[in-house]
């Protein structure tokens, strides 16, 4: 069954809960930060990535402005951060779906704009990849095509938000771990069931629920649309623990909304943060393409 944006989405452009873009904090004030210096499309020197990756350790948002790489030069640039997702490492065509420099898009298969949302989760609050055993450390947008109003990227700071609980609500949720799935994700978000082999290929992990930055070690809360429940408790029990911390996370000052200007280029740390995707105007008529590249993480402790 095809979803479109009003059936997820009542009032056009509106996200299902949380924050309207003009309600949210600033980058600066989220904890993200720009940089005005660096053209992304030539290689970087020593210094320069040295300070780059320093500066990723301490935001868990990078905004750069006005750059313009091609695929190629996309892909050399994530390799600042390591190890890139991708079945297909080393061919760098965008011939299948999923490739290491990949297309996000509202695209047919025809290449014409759709109302059709085929990727629904992208909508809900997610860290990427969260239903691996390994998941995503970084995940990286830069900006094509973009619509003359809406599209934005929302981040909400979970290491914040986090810290912003009273001392007794951070040691109920010491040592408790969240089961994540693809297949719980998709059905959270009204997708397409998956498939008994799509299950087999991807089965549900369990992460802790506060995990420590491995750089900063700070903590941060580790939820999501991937997430389903709370192992060892009742599954409503579990749930309901979950749509609170959502709550939690997604209030106005935690969360940072990103309105895409041509030539963006934006990253995130998917371990301290959570995004999501809100609807453009006119989906079936305005384009929006990103290129999309994601950076392979550790197992979350
Ligand atoms: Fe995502």
């Amino acid at each position: 069954m095809s979803a479109t944006i009003e059936a997820l989405h009542p009032a056009h452009g509106v996200p299902p809960s949380g924050p309207r873009p003009d309600e949210t904090a600033r980058l600066e004030d989220f904890g993200g930060i720009e940089i005005a210096d660096l053209d992304l499309s030539q290689p970087l020197t020593e210094a320069q990535r040295d300070r780059l990756l320093r500066t990723f350790r301490s935001h868990p948002v990078l905004v750069f402005r006005d750059q313009a790489l091609t695929k190629d030069q996309q892909y050399a640039f994530t390799l600042n951060f390591g190890e890139i997702e991708g079945a297909h490492v080393n061919r760098l065509i965008d011939a299948k779906n999923y490739t290491p420099v990949h297309t996000v898009s509202n695209l047919d298969s025809d290449g014409n704009p759709s109302e059709i949302l085929r990727e629904r989760g992208n909508y809900y609050w997610h860290s990427d990849k969260s239903y691996h055993a390994v998941p995503s450390l970084m995940t990286m947008l830069h900006a094509v095509e973009l619509p003359p109003k809406g599209g934005e990227t929302q981040f909400a700071n979970t290491a914040k938000a986090y810290a912003a609980l009273p001392a007794e609500a951070r040691g109920e949720l010491e040592g408790l771990r969240a089961n994540h799935s693809w297949e719980a994700s998709r059905i959270q978000c009204g997708g397409r069931p998956a498939t008994p082999e799509q299950i087999a290929e991807r089965p549900p992990v369990d992460h802790p629920l506060v995990r420590i930055h491995p750089d900063t070690g700070a903590k941060a809360l580790y939820l999501g649309n991937h997430a389903s429940h709370i192992v060892g408790w009742p599954v409503a029990d579990g749930q309901a623990l979950l749509r609170r911390m959502i709550q939690h996370v997604q209030q106005p000052e935690f969360v940072y909304t990103h309105r895409w200007r041509q030539g963006d280029l934006v990253l995130w740390d998917n371990r301290c943060s959570v995004h999501r995707a809100l609807p453009h105007e006119a989906m079936g008529v305005h384009r929006r393409v990103l290129h999309r590249t994601v950076v392979k993480g550790s197992v979350p402790y």
